[in-house]
């Protein structure tokens, strides 16, 4: 394709990705699937890689991120970011009315609003472009955190319509939604990272972070709620609103304009009940007055706005007893204190178990046996306790002792450094460990074989099942003695275990429970790999080289397969059938021009983001390594590449070719 030409496709396919964003992001109503957004998600890069020339910052493509280290600019804001006065009272909410009155005669209009859990970011558009979106800091400046907010997909990088003012800003609340926190969240823990504490600490924790793509790997979402500058479509912020929504910014339909006090009350005591049910935090409603002119007969106070209050809801929270903390053992060996709680009522359920984290967390909040504690619904899963009373503490009452040893296999428990979680070691012979690994592999997502944890229970007492390859040795007739199992069920068992031979190779290599492989990495593990001899052979360069593979699951990949009874547990699974490599329809049709060369990247670059480098390098069949050796063909440097590198790649005579050289090296090939 012709450069003028594939500008063309360009242009027609960002303008149809934007549009299906706009769709998916701000409506929630996709109008084609995901595979096919795919698709053209995959043939924009396609192009965009073959013609640098088009490199747009606001193209759909770039909103990836960049792993380059960033630095914040500080801006300040051009009207400060005050911030709301709040109340959790209905008689302080009918005294702020009260003053209203009293400034303003005339009839008043409210607008009520659901106060988003989140943080808060102003957006400055200019000519219908994106070109600032700065936290709010001290409320006088704050850092410009652009890169970030670029990855935010309901975000508009560039406006729809032509009416909008030259320059004004939209404020709003970035966030996480609960399933978006609650799935980040899972994978932190199984990566013994330390949970965020709630969807707001998360959102504004995400913000801050100095490289974007992983900004990117996190659901953030954004509700816009106010507009400001010189000349807005309408004296009225209400029906400001609705016209941001025309551009395409995502204004929340939980909106409601009130002619009455009444009203008011209304809303707030019907999000109170309602609020359990929305897929995101709120802590509670935000009321302003609709006109700009009655906002400024009203002014300010040094801090905040005297035409708005936010009413707080009060966090659904319970006092109850804490009787005892068990401690469980999880399929990875980590353990988890579990408070044993008197019942109490909370958010409409009964509650009898609390989550305590770890060790650290008990210490922290100087958690005894026999307190009263405070238990809260934050994500809505399971409960966890937030603090004591310490008040009614019993005199004699002693710190909780966490245990030494495992308590199913009494093996002395390990930490390691800089992880939260304490771990049983004994991974071969902790009967939890055993039967969560069995679980796990016959989970939903992994080998999907229809077997209830109980009856997992029962084989693994009956010592038919020892290990995972143990299910492709289990007879019809070992099941049809036990109790639970009739023909029919023993019958579905063999046959279901049948069935898994045609799992594909990226969800077995999950099912194995590998420490830190989770779905998404197994995903990424088997397409690099291709199959398992690749993976089980890989260097530790080649396994840091795979895009999202750092260090830490390297390592744990690497002693995984070090285990002698790992290494005979594959050989059972191959010689059982299990699918250990990709089948021939699944593989990626990669460009093998770069095949069997070995790259290091190395500094930053213009064009590109390391990722992205990297991608590029994968998919025309080459393979990226961390560190230069004797067997590196290619040192690709940006600037500020380290001097000591730089120094190793001309002792041991290594290519080393800037960005450009690179993107030739791919077009020469290419054209062979
Ligand atoms: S209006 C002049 N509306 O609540 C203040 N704020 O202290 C204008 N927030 O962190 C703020 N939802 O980010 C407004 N619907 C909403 C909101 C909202 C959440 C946050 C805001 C700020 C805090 C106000």
């Amino acid at each position: 394709m012709n450069s003028s030409s594939a500008g063309q496709r360009i242009n027609e396919l960002r303008k149809l990705l934007n549009e299906h964003n706009y769709k998916y992001y701000v409506l929630s109503q996709p109008s084609i699937s995901d595979f096919e957004y795919d698709m053209l998600l995959n043939e924009l890069i396609d192009l965009e890689t073959a013609h640098p020339e088009f490199y747009d910052p606001d193209s759909p493509s770039q909103r990836v991120g960049d792993d380059r280290n960033q630095e914040f600019e500080q801006v300040k804001h051009v009207y400060p970011m005050l911030s709301l006065g709040n109340t959790y009272s209905k008689e302080e909410l009918t005294d702020f009315f009260n003053r209203i009155s009293k400034g303003i005669t005339e009839k008043v209009e409210y607008v009520c609003e659901l106060k988003y859990d989140g943080a808060s970011i102003s957006l400055t558009y200019d000519k219908g472009k994106l070109t600032q979106a700065i936290t709010r800091g001290d409320g006088e400046s704050g850092d410009n955190v652009i890169n970030n907010i670029r990855t935010i997909r309901s975000i508009p990088l560039r406006l729809a319509g032509t009416d909008y003012p030259d320059r004004f800003i939209m404020r709003g609340e970035v966030f996480l939604p609960r399933s978006g926190f609650e799935k980040m969240n899972a994978e932190r823990e199984e990566m013994d990272e330390m949970p965020f504490a709630n969807p707001r600490n998360a959102a504004s924790g995400t913000l801050k972070i100095q490289n974007s793509s992983l900004v990117a790997r996190r659901p953030l979402d954004c509700f816009l709620y106010s507009m400001l500058g010189e000349d807005l479509p309408h004296e009225t912020h209400f029906e400001n609103l609705q016209k941001a929504r025309e551009w395409g910014f995502k204004i929340p339909g939980y909106i409601k304009k009130c002619h009455s006090t009444g009203e008011v009350f209304e809303f707030i005591d019907h999000w109170e009940n309602k609020r359990k049910n929305l897929p995101f935090d709120i802590d509670g409603v935000v009321i302003k007055i609709n006109s700009y002119r009655q906002q400024h007969i009203l002014g300010y106070t040094a801090k905040s706005p005297r035409w708005a209050i936010a009413y707080k809801y009060k966090a659904e929270q319970a006092l109850t007893r804490l009787i005892s903390i068990d401690y469980q053992v999880g399929r990875t060996g980590a353990i988890t204190p579990v408070a044993n709680l008197e019942p109490v009522k909370l958010a409409g359920t009964q509650v009898r178990r609390a989550s305590l984290h770890n060790a650290d967390q008990i210490e922290i909040l100087d958690i005894r046996i026999n307190d009263l504690v405070y238990i809260e619904k934050g994500g809505e899963i399971i409960p966890k306790v937030v603090g004591v009373d310490k008040s009614k503490r019993d005199v004699s009452s002693q710190p909780v002792r966490y245990i030494e040893k495992c308590p199913a296999c009494h093996t002395r428990l390990i930490k390691n450094k800089g992880e939260a979680k304490h771990y049983c070691p004994n991974e071969e012979g902790c009967p939890p460990q055993i039967k969560g690994k069995l679980e796990h592999y016959v989970s939903r997502r992994a080998m999907d074989i229809g077997l209830a944890g109980a009856t997992i229970g029962q084989l693994y007492n009956h010592g038919l099942l020892k290990d995972v390859a143990d299910f492709y040795e289990l007879k019809k007739e070992d099941l049809i003695n036990l109790e639970r199992f009739a023909e029919k069920s023993a019958d579905n068992l063999v046959r279901s275990i049948e069935k898994s031979l045609n799992v594909p190779f990226d969800r077995v290599l999950y099912a194995l429970g590998i420490r830190y492989v989770g779905e998404t990495v197994a995903k990424k593990l088997a397409a690099h790999f291709q199959n398992i001899e690749n993976l089980m052979n890989a260097s530790f360069e080649e396994l840091t080289g795979v895009e999202e593979i750092g260090d830490k699951i390297a390592e744990s990949i690497q002693d995984y397969f070090k285990n002698d009874n790992h290494k005979q547990l594959i050989s059972r699974l191959r010689f059982a059938g299990v699918n250990l490599k990709m089948k021939k329809e699944q593989t990626k049709a990669v460009l093998q021009n770069l095949k069997n060369k070995t790259f290091v990247i190395s500094g930053v670059f213009e064009d590109f983001s390391r990722d992205e480098l990297k991608n590029l390098i994968g998919r025309h069949g080459g393979k990226n390594v961390s560190s230069i050796s004797s067997r590196t063909d290619y040192v690709v440097a940006g600037t500020n590449m380290g001097p000591s590198k730089l120094k190793k790649a001309q002792e041991l005579g290594i290519q080393i070719i800037d960005e450009k050289e690179f993107l030739k090296l791919i077009e020469y090939k290419r054209k062979e």
